[in-house]
């Protein structure tokens, strides 16, 4: 098997991460927080220590400003659903998820917001165009910071600048980039960042969460249990409780805190030099093969492992499938969740092959992959 999916999921993961949820779900098992005894307490240090392997991987000073939560999808909804006020004017670009788009769109179409898009170019959003959106009732930027669909990383510290000189906050979606870019939260003055724990970060699905500045402050929107002040019948107002309402998914989190560290040992820039130098080997294949056009892409030092292509006779989703059923490799072809990129890239409506690297991807799989591609490639009528 090829897996050349990690932009949806990374797969496989570190050992550490998997001795990680087995130790955690047979010899820890407790919920986190809620009981006194040894297990519990065990629970809450592993949790503890996650907060710390996180903080310090994306540059944030007091851990408890690192929120858990399912994914990068909860950080957003946590930070656009708790940060926004009735009448407030916000800033989006064409390349964003999803996670961004439908929130913002569904809080839009209540009448609550009002929002801008801003058109991309080549893949990247503009700060001068960032800037000529923004008006009186701008409270945040929303933007992405890598590209699920061109791989390109943004000039994000020069967008938080430019939000920031007009009067806004900025929240970032890190999906794509955390663990995998640079991403120094306080040094770049990142308001609010969303991350998920099973892309780069190298931990299991159903883990990530949001990371805020000190004095970023969203109202809590999803309010319950906490283990804590449990006579009081309003959630907590104390972080990192505000904003983590229900059992958490501990196993997750602890094996999360795994994947971090086996990040931060081999460091963030060089797992991105590793996954870019391979992307950039399947394009360099297949460039001059006029069945294959490549989409995006061109300057490896802004970009992640991310190629899309589309091919001559075939579908992404007929390409795709063929990859799969004939050869066992795993690419994810379509919208990616992320329709305004396609458009942008005017690959809508079917979208693009998407081939994604990750930190464990070898040139030889690079290089089985290309030929599978170029035989199946060479079958169409
Ligand atoms: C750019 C981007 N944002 C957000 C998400 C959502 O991540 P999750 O499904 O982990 O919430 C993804 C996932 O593909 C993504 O690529």
């Amino acid at each position: 098997m090829i897996y050349l999916d990690n932009a949806a999921t990374s797969f496989p993961k570190p050992e550490a991460v998997y001795r990680m949820l087995d130790h955690y779900l047979r010899e820890v098992g407790a919920n986190p927080g809620r009981s006194g005894h040894r297990r519990a307490v065990e629970a809450e240090r592993l949790i503890g220590e996650a907060r710390r392997a996180l903080a310090s991987l994306l540059g944030v000073s007091d851990p408890d400003r690192i929120i858990f939560g399912h994914n990068a999808t909860d950080g957003l909804n946590i930070a656009l659903k708790g940060f926004l006020r009735p009448g407030d004017h916000v800033v989006t670009s064409d390349l964003e998820h999803n996670s961004i788009t439908r929130p913002l769109t569904g809080l839009e179409k209540k009448g609550w917001i009002t929002v801008s898009r801003i058109a991309s170019r080549a893949g990247f959003i503009e700060p001068a165009e960032v800037r000529s959106a923004l008006g009186p009732q701008t409270r945040l930027v929303a933007v992405t910071h890598g590209s699920n669909v061109f791989g390109t990383i943004q000039p994000i510290g020069e967008i938080a600048e430019v939000a920031h000189a007009g009067g806004a906050r900025i929240l970032v979606d890190a999906a794509q980039t955390a663990g995998v870019a640079p991403l120094d939260i306080e040094a770049m003055g990142l308001d609010m960042v969303a991350f998920t724990g099973h892309k780069s970060l190298l931990g299991p699905m159903g883990t990530g969460g949001l990371a805020l500045l000190p004095g970023v402050d969203p109202e809590p929107w999803r309010e319950g249990g906490t283990g804590t002040d449990s006579s009081n019948p309003l959630h907590p107002r104390n972080y990192p409780a505000k904003l983590e309402g229900g059992t958490p998914n501990a196993a997750g989190i602890a094996a999360l805190a795994e994947g971090a560290r086996y990040v931060a040992r081999r460091t963030p820039e060089a797992v991105r030099r590793h996954e870019v130098s391979l992307a950039a080997l399947l394009r360099e294949l297949v460039a001059g093969d006029e069945r294959f056009t490549l989409h995006g892409g061109g300057d490896p030092s802004r970009e992640l492992g991310i190629v899309s292509f589309t091919v001559r006779g075939y579908s992404p989703n007929e390409f795709a499938a063929a990859l799969d059923e004939a050869y066992d490799i795993a690419v994810r072809p379509g919208l990616h969740c992320a329709p305004g990129a396609h458009r942008s890239l005017g690959t809508w409506p079917d979208g693009t092959v998407r081939v994604s690297t990750g930190p464990f991807t070898t040139e030889e799989e690079i290089r089985d992959a290309v030929r599978a591609m170029r035989e199946i490639a060479a079958a169409a009528a």
